[in-house]
């Protein structure tokens, strides 16, 4: 397990039961199937239970991973939740789940930059690893988004679902991060965000009564910006990994909209077969919908040593970044050599 490089050594998901269908949207919202599936590609959300919070699906994706690894929490150095629903302001829900996972006195911390979340905490930990402050990190992306969804808004109460996935980083002597780019934009806020509850506008009765505590989205500004992002944070990942289009095995999209992830896939010219969509079974997940869709490939044996991945995600900040990733097999034969 010496080197300098990081890989992948594990993967895990989890999904509540409940579900949310777009028939049983269509009982209490002016909306239809039809209508929802063409502009989204969303058929089924899965929906936490009330005494269900994102540590609890975080911790069921943890264990679904370290299981993966053959690794037990103690081997873990520091734990990192990628998440916008966090159980609570403070403390990170990250120490929620070390805890939970009987991991005593290990670093861990939150990372809360939207959907972009799994991007980020990929690049922040994969940078941990290969300066040697850490040998295995364990990243979760996990959101419980139908707690902040505004029922009533059919604008938004179609998009959300819950979900967790997670990722085992190991120190490796093959280096499996390829690149980085991450950026962001914070000039215009209100067109994507969680208005009220935080220390700009405190929540009080009239906020609460407008819905404020709600996540409020102008969604066709978000569509166009989307899609220019993905295709830009793409071709920059590829470039400063001194790669090309042709060399790209899959493109692990974040799960937002099925046409915008078609949209960018036309201009980076990647065949369908080779870009992970499932966003028809969770809808948008923000920080978990990357690692659920990785965890899912691996889960139908997909990946294979050697392809080259893109994980890219966009989001509330507004927020971009991909990474490109060499995939090795979860094997644990370099550990055990
Ligand atoms: N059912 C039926 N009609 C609807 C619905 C609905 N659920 N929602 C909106 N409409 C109507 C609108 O009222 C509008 O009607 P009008 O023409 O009479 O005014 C019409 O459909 C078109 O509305 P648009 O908002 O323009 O629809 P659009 O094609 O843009 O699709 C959508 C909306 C799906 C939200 C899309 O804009 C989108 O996906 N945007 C990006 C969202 C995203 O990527 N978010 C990620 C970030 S989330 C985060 O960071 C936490």
């Amino acid at each position: 397990m010496d080197g300098s490089g990081v890989k992948i050594a594990g993967v895990g998901h989890y999904a509540p039961a409940g579900i949310l269908t777009n028939e049983d949207l269509e009982k209490v919202l002016d909306t239809n199937d039809e209508w929802i599936t063409t502009r989204t590609g969303m058929k089924r959300r899965h929906v936490s239970a009330p005494n269900e919070a994102t540590s609890d699906l975080a911790l069921a994706a943890a264990r679904r991973a370290l299981e993966s690894a053959s690794l037990t929490p103690e081997d873990i150095d520091c734990y990192i939740v990628a998440t916008v629903t966090p159980d609570f302001p403070f403390p990170a829900t990250a120490c929620l789940v070390a805890s939970k996972l009987g991991a005593q006195s290990k670093a861990a911390f939150d990372i809360e930059i939207a959907c972009s979340g799994f991007i980020y905490g990929l690049t922040v930990a994969a940078s941990m690893i290969r300066s040697g402050v850490y040998k295995r990190i364990l990243l979760i992306g996990a959101e419980t988004l139908t707690k902040i969804v505004n029922k009533k808004d059919r604008g938004t109460a179609i998009l959300f679902g819950d979900g967790a996935g997670a990722v085992v980083l190991e120190r490796s002597t093959t280096d499996c991060f390829l690149s980085s780019e991450l950026g962001s934009d914070g000039s215009r806020p209100e067109i994507l965000r969680v208005a009220a509850g935080g220390s700009r506008y405190a929540m009080d009765p009239l906020r609460y009564d407008a819905g404020e505590q709600y996540i409020y989205m102008e969604g066709r500004e978000v569509f166009k910006f989307a899609v220019n992002k993905m295709v830009d944070a793409t071709e920059a990942a590829l470039k400063k990994a001194h790669l090309k289009h042709s060399d790209l095995g899959f493109l692990i999209p974040h799960q937002a909209n099925k046409r915008i992830i078609d949209a960018a896939a036309k201009y980076l010219d990647m065949p369908s077969d080779k870009v992970l969509v499932n966003i028809q079974e969770y809808g948008n997940t923000s920080a978990a919908s990357i690692p659920m869709a990785l965890s899912e490939a691996v889960e139908k044996g997909k990946l294979h040593d050697g392809d080259i991945i893109i994980f890219v995600g966009f989001g509330g900040g507004l927020s971009w970044g991909a990474v490109a990733w060499k995939w090795i097999a979860l094997a644990q034969a370099e550990r055990a050599a």
